[in-house]
């Protein structure tokens, strides 16, 4: 469970609320006492979007609101919101250099136009907006900073911090009734992680015995973050004494995917088969967060290691696999 919230605020919107993050987000406000506005495109008649949801649909201060943020009317739903947390979007790296670009520049770019319009208009005091680690590019393995440059090296990271500061610029006009934290999150895992990321390709090939594609020679590195830490960090940067400005939220120690495989291996007590392939474009070799910022402002320490967060996400994906074959 994320950590206790004494700070959550009465009732808040969650835009991508029917995926990864945005669930888990959503039942640990709900669990804070929050009333939960959700938005999302998807609803539970998408099988994926219905299991992310499953805790959350029936509980009584919950309303999910299926709706397109690129069309829909924004501002009812945001009436009387404390917080808004944006989080809906296109999140993979690799897709974005093809023909799905334009629904990454509709849902990271223009949907945030529309909600951060919307925000200020209702004058929600406070958005919190999901950007990525992505924005940092290429780096040479030192910890990145809140004030490092930015070199996105993929079109995924180009809107995301297109994104970020999109809001931030909203923020900073005079009069802004909105603080906006703009959280770069890095490769999130845990229960309901996404089926394109990496963890949770390495545990299903273990568990199905099907092989694994190994983008490049496996050495890259990541910043993995355990989505209750995600959670809390999330929360926290919704409360009255954060001030706003960019934050990096990761997970405190880095692996490469070789050790992924190897844990995974290890944790199901099953071998992987490896089926090599060249490195994609835009995948950086190393992504490290300096945690110092996210520290002093929002009280954040990851608190769940790798070999923690990876079991709990193998026994949720066991459960999942083995509800589906009986
Ligand atoms: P996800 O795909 O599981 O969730 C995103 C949700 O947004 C989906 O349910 C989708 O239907 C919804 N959505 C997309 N466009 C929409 C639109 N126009 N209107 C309404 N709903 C829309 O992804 P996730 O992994 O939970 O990521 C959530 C956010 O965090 C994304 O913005 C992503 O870029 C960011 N992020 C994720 C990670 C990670 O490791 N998962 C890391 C860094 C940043
Ligand atoms: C992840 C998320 O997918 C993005 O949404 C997020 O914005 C980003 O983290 C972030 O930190 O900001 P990524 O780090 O690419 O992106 O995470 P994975 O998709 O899990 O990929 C990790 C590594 O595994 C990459 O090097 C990728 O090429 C590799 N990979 C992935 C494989 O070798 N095989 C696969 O089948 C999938």
């Amino acid at each position: 469970m994320p950590q206790a919230q004494p700070h959550a605020p009465q009732r808040a919107v969650i835009t991508g609320a029917a995926g990864f993050i945005g669930s888990h987000l959503a039942e640990a406000l709900l669990a804070a006492g929050t009333t939960v506005i959700g938005v999302d495109r998807r609803d539970h008649y998408d099988p994926r979007a219905a299991a992310n949801l499953a805790r959350i649909l029936d509980h009584p201060a919950y309303i999910h609101v299926t709706a397109d943020l690129l069309t829909c009317a924004v501002e009812p739903l945001l009436l009387d919101a404390d917080a808004v947390f944006h989080l809906a979007g296109i999140p993979g790296v690799r897709p974005s250099w093809g023909p799905e670009f334009s629904d990454y520049v509709g849902s990271n770019i223009l949907a945030t136009q529309r909600v951060m319009t919307a925000a200020t208009t209702m004058r929600v005091p406070r958005l919190v907006v999901a950007s990525s680690s992505s924005v940092y590019g290429p780096t040479d393995g030192t910890p990145s900073a809140e004030n490092d440059p930015t070199r996105p090296a993929s079109p995924y990271a180009v809107t995301k911090l297109a994104e970020e500061q999109l809001c931030l610029a909203h923020a900073t006009r005079p009069g802004s009734p909105t603080t906006v934290v703009a959280l770069r999150y890095f490769t999130v895992y845990g229960p309901r992680q996404r089926p394109d990321m990496f963890i949770h390709r390495a545990l299903n090939a273990a568990l199905a015995g099907t092989p694994l594609r190994l983008y490049g020679d496996g050495h890259q590195q990541r910043d993995f973050t355990y989505i209750d830490d995600v959670v809390t960090a999330t929360i926290a940067a919704a409360s009255p004494q954060a001030p706003g400005g960019v934050v990096n939220v990761g997970g405190g120690t880095g692996a490469t995917l070789r050790d992924i495989i190897r844990s995974a291996q290890e944790l199901s007590g099953r071998p992987i088969e490896i089926q090599a392939h060249t490195t994609r474009n835009g995948d950086v070799p190393v992504t490290r967060a300096d945690l110092a910022r996210a520290r002093r402002l929002l009280g954040y320490r990851p608190t769940v290691d790798l070999t923690t967060g990876m079991s709990r996400q193998l026994a949720a994906l066991t459960h999942v696999t083995a509800a589906i074959s009986s």
